[in-house]
């Protein structure tokens, strides 16, 4: 069992995450991901960490309510319990000296990108922070990033912010400006990361996408996660979850995700039927 040490909405339907699990506090790194199950008949949701702390004992991270097991989650508050919170699990993402970074993060990824700007930032990289949101209201952590970034832009579809364009063509604009940039980084859902990723083949940057495709047990013996990567079957939770983009089978990807759609549809009406009746 683990307690829950706050839960709150961060935008509307996003919401934050912070439980007690100081074994998982003490040994995690940027890039790493927990399993946890909201009650004990829920299935088991991989959630990226996006920040930890050892004094406290405690594990932050940020997830978008979606299906039955998120809608329960988002029901949770301070002093509840789960059954199950697994970590740290899966690769650390590689953090060294590359020059010039773009972290580029939507909706959850916006949390689960801090911790890696965070720590490219302290390695002595350029950080430039690029997060896309559909209107300004779906921001959040604006504050935490900045002081992470040496340059910080967002692009919405509304008229809050300069940028209109949605994340790659913001992307390639950076990536043309600036006279170099190492590397890019990539979290949020499967469409973004596919679509940064797209937006840096014609000039070769290296871009890392951190995959979530469907998990089970989280440590490389279910086969649920499974991803072609370069031609060759790779599980996400305990290769990854970082992968470079352009080496990526997507359309593999998006059809594995899909694969319980219509169960998760009907899981959630009959979950909200009997909740709200
Ligand atoms: Fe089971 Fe990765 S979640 S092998």
């Amino acid at each position: 069992m683990a307690k829950i040490l706050r839960r709150e909405r961060l935008v509307p339907n996003i919401h934050l995450l912070e439980v007690h699990a100081p074994e998982v506090a003490k040994k995690c790194k940027p890039g790493q991901f927990v399993i946890i199950m909201p009650d004990e008949k829920g299935e088991r949701i991989p959630l990226t960490i996006a920040d930890w702390d050892i004094k406290k004992g405690s594990i932050t991270t940020a997830f978008m309510i979606v299906g039955t097991s998120t809608h329960k989650l988002s029901l949770l508050n301070a002093g509840d319990e789960v059954p199950v919170f697994v970590g740290p699990l899966g690769m650390p993402s590689k953090i060294e000296q590359y020059g010039t970074v773009v972290c580029a993060g939507g909706c959850f990824g916006i949390a689960a990108i801090y911790p890696i700007a965070r720590a490219l930032k302290k390695a002595g990289n350029k950080v430039i922070t690029l997060l896309d949101v559909k209107a300004n209201f779906l921001l959040y952590w604006e504050d935490k990033l900045k002081e992470v970034s040496d340059q910080f832009f967002v692009s919405a579809r509304d008229s809050y912010y300069d940028c209109k364009d949605y994340i790659p063509k913001a992307l390639k604009n950076i990536i043309k400006k600036e006279s170099e940039i190492n590397r890019v980084i990539s979290i949020g859902c499967t469409y973004l990361m596919y679509t940064c990723s797209e937006a840096t083949k014609t000039s070769g940057v290296k871009t890392m996408v951190s995959l979530n495709p469907i998990m089970v047990d989280g440590t490389g013996m279910c086969g649920a996660c499974r991803v072609t990567v370069d031609g060759k079957t790779k599980f996400a939770c305990v290769d990854g979850p970082d992968f470079d983009g352009h080496l990526v089978d997507w359309e593999e990807l998006f059809t594995r995700r899909k694969a319980y759609f219509e169960d998760e549809v009907q899981s959630l009406c009959y979950w909200e039927r009997n909740q709200f009746p």
